[in-house]
């Protein structure tokens, strides 16, 4: 098979991280006998300085013209302090998600029984869970207008707004991913507060009634379900909602797993798909070979498996992570002290591909 995969390695650890999935991805190519044809492009901080645009309109072509495209990391602390920067390097994502169509934002969540002391949380608490997060991707507070400052500058204001269409198909596809698992979907939201919550239980309720009867569904308020994630986690088979509630719930399930910095996911919508880490720019670390490099690794197989169809190929990534994490060749987020940096741990990982 011959793909061509958009490659956008973004800001801090990004480059690295990418590095490594781009050997994985030879490997499988090698072992497997495909071929991939990577064209890299900037996006984020990076793209700023070369063009003061944080998603070029190249990059978007890049994009458009290739089959899949595979993102590292955005965001540079040069800008986070400061609430006057004209642009930032997170609306080049926040571009790219719109731009590309990608509603719906796929995160699962099921952590390595040889990994459960890597959490703070207790292993009877951990162990077994196995979740996904679907999280609307393109709309809520993250995109609605109006927003901004009112003349004076002295009041602030974004605004949450969704359509029932909007949230009709990011609930497509989480009552699929019900099906092919255990039947259940939750859906998160704070409807005894806000409209747009409203809708969204109006909406999924009716969804669920005509059109699944066979999967369960249970609506949480965001509140309860913070609380939920970390005390019962295997509670949760599919969880569904909208991009802020998502945005900061699947940075808890990290602490489910051990590591953020192993967590994989994928971004789909009307036309090519997106599969990024769930993780940030990590810019403290960057450049000294300690990211952890298997959430992009990972997300690389999710590639392999839901973009080209290539099952085998996935699992042989994801088995390879697992010898890897099983073994302690993990970097030190995991192991303190383990001696494996990232270059190490990619190439590890590479190399079990080979031998699959
Ligand atoms: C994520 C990130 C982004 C988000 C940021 C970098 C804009 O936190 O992908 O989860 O909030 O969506
Ligand atoms: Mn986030």
């Amino acid at each position: 098979m011959k793909k061509t995969i958009a490659v956008l390695p973004g800001d801090g650890i990004g480059p690295e991280i990418i590095s490594q999935a781009v050997k994985v991805m030879d490997a499988v190519a090698e072992r497997y006998s495909h071929e991939f044809v990577y064209r890299y492009a900037d996006v984020g901080a990076v793209a700023i300085d070369h063009t003061g645009e944080p998603y070029p309109d190249s990059t978007h072509k890049t994009c458009m013209e290739s089959d899949s495209v595979l993102f590292g990391a955005i965001g540079d602390p040069k800008y986070d302090n400061n609430p006057a920067a004209r642009v930032r390097p997170e609306q080049g994502l926040l571009k790219m998600r719109k731009a590309l169509g990608l509603f719906a934002n796929i995160r699962p969540v099921k952590p390595y029984d040889t990994l459960l002391d890597a959490s703070p949380l207790k292993n009877g608490i951990v162990a077994g869970s196995d979740f996904v997060v679907v999280r609307e991707l393109t709309g809520g507070i993250y995109f609605g207008e109006p927003r901004g400052r009112n003349e004076a500058g002295d009041k602030a204001f974004d605004s949450c707004v969704y359509s029932a269409e909007e949230i009709r198909r990011v609930a497509e596809v989480a009552f699929g991913y019900a099906r092919r698992r255990r039947g259940k979907v939750t859906l998160v939201d704070k409807a005894n507060v806000l409209a747009t919550s409203r809708l969204w239980r109006e909406v999924v309720t009716a969804m669920q009634k005509e059109e699944y009867p066979d999967i369960a569904l249970d609506c949480l308020f965001v509140d309860n379900a913070a609380m939920k994630m970390v005390s019962d986690p295997k509670a949760f088979d599919v969880i569904l909602t909208e991009n802020m509630f998502g945005d900061i719930l699947s940075d808890v399930s990290g602490v489910i797993n051990g590591s953020i910095g192993l967590l994989p996911s994928a971004s789909f919508g009307s036309g090519r798909s997106l599969f990024e880490p769930i993780h940030g720019s990590f810019p403290q670390g960057a450049g000294k070979d300690i990211a952890n490099p298997v959430a992009t690794i990972l997300s690389a197989a999710m590639m392999l498996e839901d973009a080209f169809g290539l099952k085998q190929e996935a699992e042989a990534i994801r088995s390879a992570c697992s010898d890897a994490v099983s073994r302690g060749v993990c970097t030190p987020d995991i192991v303190p002290g383990s001696g494996y940096g990232t270059n190490a741990v990619g190439t590890y990982i590479a190399g079990k591909v080979t031998e699959s």
